[in-house]
């Protein structure tokens, strides 16, 4: 099987924030097939499309009902067809979402289940009997707030959710749910789907004692070693690859929570036949306060040195087994230029600084869409906020338990919620960013009169060309996809430098990170830029804010 996972550059869609064409204000595949010679045009060798199946929709699709089935939403199964024929006959490869940690609540297995003990797909889900009194059978939380236990009158059992209550959890054990599965992905790669992006896939395989948390007094439910990295995991995805996987030319990326580079080796060692690469979280942390029961929403201010620290940790372990998956922003994950930089002032420097850190490293990037024009945070007001993720918690942590006080949430939500990357994808400075004719399902960021597509095209120093540039240099030079990393100058505060080499080529990457103008000297060497993000950077020796280049030398 050939490796061009290695050398791609990979673009994510959020479908119903992409574009719509049918003016109900969703996103449709027939606006992606629309969209397809501008993705063409930026450069990207594959799109992971996020869950367009069948779906009540209360995780936005990440709750399936029909895997077989296109959700009217979105098109029907032959618009699928077309959009494999279409971005295929531009070179452009499409890789879906795989989401069986769980099903939705309406799926045909979970509405048998649910019917009767004795029903034969009872096994297809978790059930156990109420604690004596009558309280959930462990003290697992659900990662959206809550008991992970969800109680049953008909049946008068509790039935297991890591998700929203319409999310049940499949059992893995049951070997008739993996050969649906398995089916299933088969089904969808003899269409030619070229790979997937595996949803929660570090939590298939459940610990069956079910042991309570230890937690602090006063706080009821628990996440966290209990909730991935289940004993048969590995084993589970070495059966996938073996039934599925090697029989296709296809990539893979699990998202992995709970995992470490330890683990990360397990999932993407090349010998041990399970996945391509893998989603972590330990760097999208950089601004999480660890153990507060407010859980993500719990921040404390961006740390520059701990993110190269983790994002080194990564690039040392994988090194010379497995490989990376690179990002900072996704659909669960708030715009990196709020988040972690500027957006106001220095908005453009601070994006293409950002990405040039992610896409010098050694790994496979991944670019989520509108992030290639810089778009930012979401500014909602609260009630206007669409997810799950969000109302729940706001329910749990301000309403309910007073963990925090109504500011202090907003203010969080603002910084991390994943609403912020949900806005509708800002194609030009008509109404609705012209996203849609209709009403747009979440609203549009107000800044599409200054951030949008259109006006990146008509500008050569866009964020749009930058990315372009940076996805042509991964094509053409191997030591962007070969090349070793060492990381430089690892407490300076502002700048994140390292350099890249193989055999015959060296890169040196560097970047400000910061508002701060700081002194930066070039290791020796015959350096020349490849690209930078100020006019004059190939001899600057004083970084500007968010200063950023790509510098090159044979060896
Ligand atoms: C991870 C997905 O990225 C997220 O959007 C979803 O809510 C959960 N998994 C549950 O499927």
């Amino acid at each position: 099987m050939t490796e061009w996972w290695k050398q791609a550059v990979v673009y994510q869609i959020y479908p119903r924030s992409f574009y719509d064409t049918n003016g109900d204000g969703i996103g449709d595949l027939q606006g992606i097939i629309e969209k397809l010679d501008y993705l063409k045009e930026l450069g990207i060798d594959c799109i992971w499309i996020s869950p367009v199946y069948d779906s009540p929709h209360d995780d936005n699709g990440y709750d399936i009902r029909d895997y077989r089935k296109i959700d009217k939403m979105f098109g029907t199964n032959e618009d699928m067809d077309r959009l494999l024929a279409e971005a295929h006959a531009r070179g452009i490869k499409i890789v879906m979402d795989l989401v069986v940690n769980h099903t939705s609540d309406e799926h045909a297995w979970f509405v048998e289940s649910r019917k009767s003990k004795d029903n034969p797909y009872r096994d297809f889900y978790f059930w156990k009997e109420p604690n004596p009194d009558g309280a959930p059978p462990n003290n697992w939380g659900s990662m959206f707030s809550g008991s992970a236990w969800e109680y049953d009158e008909k049946t008068g059992q509790y039935y297991l959710h890591y998700f929203t209550k319409k999310q049940p959890d499949l059992n893995w054990e049951n070997e008739k749910v993996r050969k649906e599965v398995y089916d299933m992905m088969k089904f969808w790669m003899d269409k030619g789907v070229d790979g997937w992006r595996m949803d929660v896939i570090g939590s298939i395989s459940k610990f069956l004692d079910f042991p309570d948390y230890e937690l602090p007094k006063g706080q009821k439910y628990g996440i966290g070693k209990y909730h991935a990295n289940g004993p048969r995991l590995h084993e589970f995805i070495q059966e996938m690859n073996r039934e599925v996987l090697s029989k296709y030319d296809c990539m893979t990326v699990g998202e992995a929570i709970g995992s470490d580079v330890e683990i990360a080796k397990k999932y993407t060692g090349a010998d041990r036949h399970e996945l391509n690469m893998i989603f972590n979280f330990e760097h999208m942390d950089a601004d999480t306060k660890p153990g507060s029961p407010a859980g993500k929403w719990a921040l404390k201010p961006f740390n520059l040195v701990e993110l190269k620290q983790t994002l080194s940790r990564w690039q040392y372990a994988l090194s010379d087994t497995g490989w990376n998956a690179l990002y900072f922003e996704n659909h669960d994950q708030a715009r990196v230029v709020s988040r972690w930089g500027n957006d106001t002032k220095y908005r453009v420097e601070c994006a293409k600084a950002f990405a040039t850190i992610l896409h010098g490293l050694k790994g496979t990037p991944y670019v989520y869409q509108g992030e290639e024009i810089g778009m930012v945070n979401a500014d909602l007001k609260l009630e206007e906020y669409d997810d799950v993720e969000i109302r729940n918690a706001y329910k749990e942590l301000v309403l309910e338990n007073q963990i925090m006080t109504e500011d202090e949430f907003l203010t969080a939500v603002r910084k991390k919620g994943r609403d912020n990357a949900r806005t509708p994808m800002q194609w030009d400075d008509s109404p609705n960013a012209g996203f849609t004719t209709g009403t747009p399902w979440l609203k549009v960021n107000s800044r599409y009169p200054e951030i949008n597509v259109a006006k990146a095209l008509a500008d050569p120093n866009s964020i749009f060309y930058y990315y372009q540039s940076l996805i042509k240099l991964r094509h053409t030079y191997d030591v962007f996809v070969d090349g070793r990393y060492e990381l430089l100058l690892p407490d300076h505060p502002h700048l994140y430098v390292y350099t890249r080499e193989n055999g015959s080529e060296k890169l040196l990457v560097a970047a400000n990170i910061s508002e701060n103008t700081v002194s930066f000297e070039k290791p020796e060497g015959n350096w020349k830029l490849l690209l930078g993000n100020y006019d004059d950077t190939e001899s600057s020796t004083l970084f500007r804010p968010y200063e950023a280049g790509i510098y090159y030398m044979e060896k």
